[in-house]
Parts: structure tokens; sequence; C-alpha cells
């Protein structure tokens, strides 16, 4: 495979909290020695993270960082002695004898998920004609090469509108796999439900927000990706998770029983714009990109009519390419910081995300005001960077605080 599929996840810094940043990673064993540190557009500093520990990944509070993708990095001096990719190869090539050839060798992956014992390939691998003459000795080989039990590999998301994922299982009985996360314990089928290691740092920064005795209304709650760290770290007193795909609705049953949380949440399993709820909520999670706009008429009817509450609106901003600042920002963890950190970050929140937020604002200042036959204010709180697609797109996050005008 030529060195530009690679695609590694790595957290930038700016440099004078890379240092810090490397010790936390090397104790707890996340830091990818495989590549090296490498400068990012914006001046800061990216250190490569094992992907296939991405959701054991937590943040110190004092070390302002983002999530982005490596591309083409470039190999430590420690990697080149033998990598697992490099293993694989071998092995394979072992198996294959004189039929190895420059085409099989280009169809072998170097990068992978890892969830437990199950190894995700990506969409290209494998892709080759003579593999299939091989039959199941060749995902033996590759689980074993690997030290995985079972074999799955990607496909397109499908666009379904239910994030189904189009994984097909090559080697193993079931798709069934376990993250711990932040101290969550997540299980899903992978082929069945989508895994979404990109919003980590939104997951983090969920888990601190202050939600003690709250209700929560999760419009698109998935397997509980959001709704969990509400109700496990942010003390929510309950949650109302609203998901349509059976498969996700499924898996989210069971996440709320490991984490002992059941009592505590129900499940609507539905078209969230169909939503019967009313007038219970004091804040509503509304996780779906590129655009939540469908669900913000019924994130206002469950609002608590007579407090109102907090939004947390996600939505994909396009950004133009001219900048003068360069190519820079790609996701910024935000845990809470000092007022130095706290401003840098702020400076990197862009002209149009604010746009977005203020249109979005009064959008909603207007539905509520329509909906209650009196005013309400809108404020915002906090614009979150959660990632970035290529060219020019950011999945951010708006905290938008809703109240009802007091009569005067
Ligand atoms: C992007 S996923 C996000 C899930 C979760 N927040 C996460 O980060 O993993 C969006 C979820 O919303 C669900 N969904 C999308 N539109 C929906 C709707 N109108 N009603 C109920 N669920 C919906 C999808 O099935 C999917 O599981």
């Amino acid at each position: 495979m030529e060195a530009m599929d690679v695609l590694v996840p790595a957290l930038a810094t700016e440099p004078q909290f890379a240092q810090r940043l490397r010790e936390h990673l090397e104790k707890e064993q996340l830091l990818d020695r495989r590549y090296r540190l490498q400068q990012v557009p914006g001046g800061r500093v990216a250190l490569p993270v094992l992907e296939e520990k991405l959701d054991q990944l937590w943040l110190p509070r004092e070390v302002p960082c983002g999530l982005v993708q490596l591309q083409d990095p470039v190999s430590s001096k420690a990697a080149r002695r033998w990598t697992p990719a490099q293993k694989l190869r071998d092995e394979l090539r072992q198996l294959l004898g004189e039929s190895w050839s420059e085409e099989l060798e280009r169809d072998v992956p170097r990068a992978w998920q890892r969830h437990g014992d199950l190894i995700l390939l990506s969409e290209d691998s494998f892709r080759a004609a003579p593999w299939e003459k091989l039959g199941p000795v060749l995902w033996e080989t590759v689980a074993s090469a690997l030290g995985a039990q079972r074999l799955a590999r990607r496909g397109r998301v499908l666009p379904d509108g239910m994030r189904s994922p189009s994984v097909t299982l090559l080697l193993g009985q079931d798709g069934w796999v376990e993250h711990v996360d932040n101290g969550i314990r997540y299980t899903f089928d992978v082929t069945k439900c989508m895994f979404s290691p990109g919003n980590i740092t939104e997951k983090l920064r969920v888990a601190s927000l202050p939600c003690s005795g709250e209700v929560l209304v999760d419009l698109y709650a998935g397997i509980g990706y959001f709704t969990l760290p509400y109700l496990v770290h942010a003390a929510a007193a309950f949650a109302h998770a609203c998901e349509w795909n059976s498969h996700a609705v499924e898996a989210l049953q069971r996440n709320l029983v490991l984490n002992g949380v059941q009592d505590r949440c129900r499940i609507h399993h539905g078209d969230s714009r169909q939503l019967e709820l009313r007038d219970v909520a004091d804040r509503v999670n509304l996780g779906l990109i590129p655009s939540s706009e469908e669900g913000w008429p019924v994130a206002c009817h469950v609002l608590k009519k007579d407090t109102g509450g907090i939004l947390h609106i996600h939505h994909n901003v396009e950004t133009p390419v001219q900048r003068a600042e360069g190519a820079g920002f790609d996701g910024e963890a935000q845990n809470p910081m000092g007022d130095s950190v706290k401003e840098a970050v702020e400076a990197r929140i862009r002209p149009e995300w604010h746009r977005w937020a203020e249109a979005t604002s009064a959008r909603i200042r207007g539905l509520l005001a329509e909906l209650h036959g009196q005013q309400w204010h809108t404020n915002i709180l906090h614009i979150e960077p959660v990632k970035s697609y290529a060219p020019h797109v950011h999945h951010i996050v708006l905290d938008l605080e809703c109240r009802p005008t007091l009569p005067a």
C-alpha cells in the first residue's frame, strides 16, 4: 500500500503544551511510537495516538488539544524495526509463496481499527482477485498476525439516515464488541452500528457539564455515546433517549444496563421528529450531522416551558478556503481551563461559526416565541469545535441557553 494511504490520529497542541501532553500519553500508553511528532498548520505540534486505544483517551484538563488526522506521518526509528503491519505482510508473503506480487503487497492494509479481539479493516484492503482463492485461511492468517480472533471489513456508511456502517464480518460468529471509554462501558455490533472515535473530545466535555438533577432529552442517542456520559458522569437525573435504528436501540439498552443506569433512562424507539414529549427537558442534545435542524422544533417542544434550558446543537459548518493564519484548526478539546488558554481557544472560533450560531439562535428564539406565544431570549454560551472534515468543513457544537422572558 502506498504511503499516501496512511492516516494516523494525533492530538495537536500548542508547542508549550507538547511536552506535558507527551508525558501524559506515554504514561497512559497511548502514544503511537511508530511515528514521529510533527508540526501541523497553525504552528501546533501533533502527537500520534494509537488508533486502537482512542476510546481510552482522556485528557488532562490543563492541556488544550484537538484530534487531527496525520497523512503520511514519518516513521520513528523504533518503528522501523518490526511493526504489526510488517508482521502481517511477512506472514502473508509466506502464505502465498511464489504467487506474491506487488499488487498484493499494495493491498495489505497498514492501518486498521482494533475493537478488543476484533480487527476492523478498511474498505480498500484485500480487494485484489487472488486473495479470494485463498478462502478462510487468508482471514485466519490475518487475524493471527494481528493477534485477533475476529475480522471484519468496512464498507461505506450507507446514506440511509441511520448511519448504518455496511461492515462485513470475515471471521468470527458475531460483531459485538465492547469499549471502555472514560470509565463508561459501551457494547455494540460493529456490523450494525457506527462508531465515531472523532467525537471523543465532545464526549469528554459532556461528561464534565454540570447537569446534576437535570432531565436530558437526547434526540439522536445512537448507542448512547452522549446519553451515557450525561447519566454516569454529568449526574443528569433522567434521560429520554430517542433513536430510530433498532440495532442502535438494542446496543443502547445493553449499555444502560452495563453501566447500571437503566432506571434513569427511557428509550423512545422511533423518529425523534414525531416525539410527543412536552415540557420536560432542562437540556437537549442534538447530536446529528451534517445538521440537526429538523430536530429544532421538537427540541423547543421538549424544553421546560417555565424555565427553559440549554440546547447542544451539532452542525457541520463550511469555512471558505482563504484564511490569513494558514490551514489550521482541526478540532479542540474543551476542558475546564485557565483564562489564557480559554482565550487562545476562543481566538480560534471562526467568524462563519459565529454567523451560523447567531442565525441559529435567532431561529430557535423565533420557534420558541411562536410555540409559547411569549418572548424568549437565547444566549450563545459556547461554540465547541469537534472535528474537521477536509476540505474546510467543521463539525461544531453550539451550546444555546434558552429562557422565557419574564413579564415586566
Ligand atoms: C451521528 S449518530 C450519533 C449518535 C451518537 N450521538 C454518537 O455520537 O455516536 C446519529 C444517530 O441518530 C439516529 N437518528 C438520525 N435521525 C433520527 C431521527 N429522526 N429519529 C431518531 N433517531 C435518528 C441515527 O440512527 C444515529 O444512530
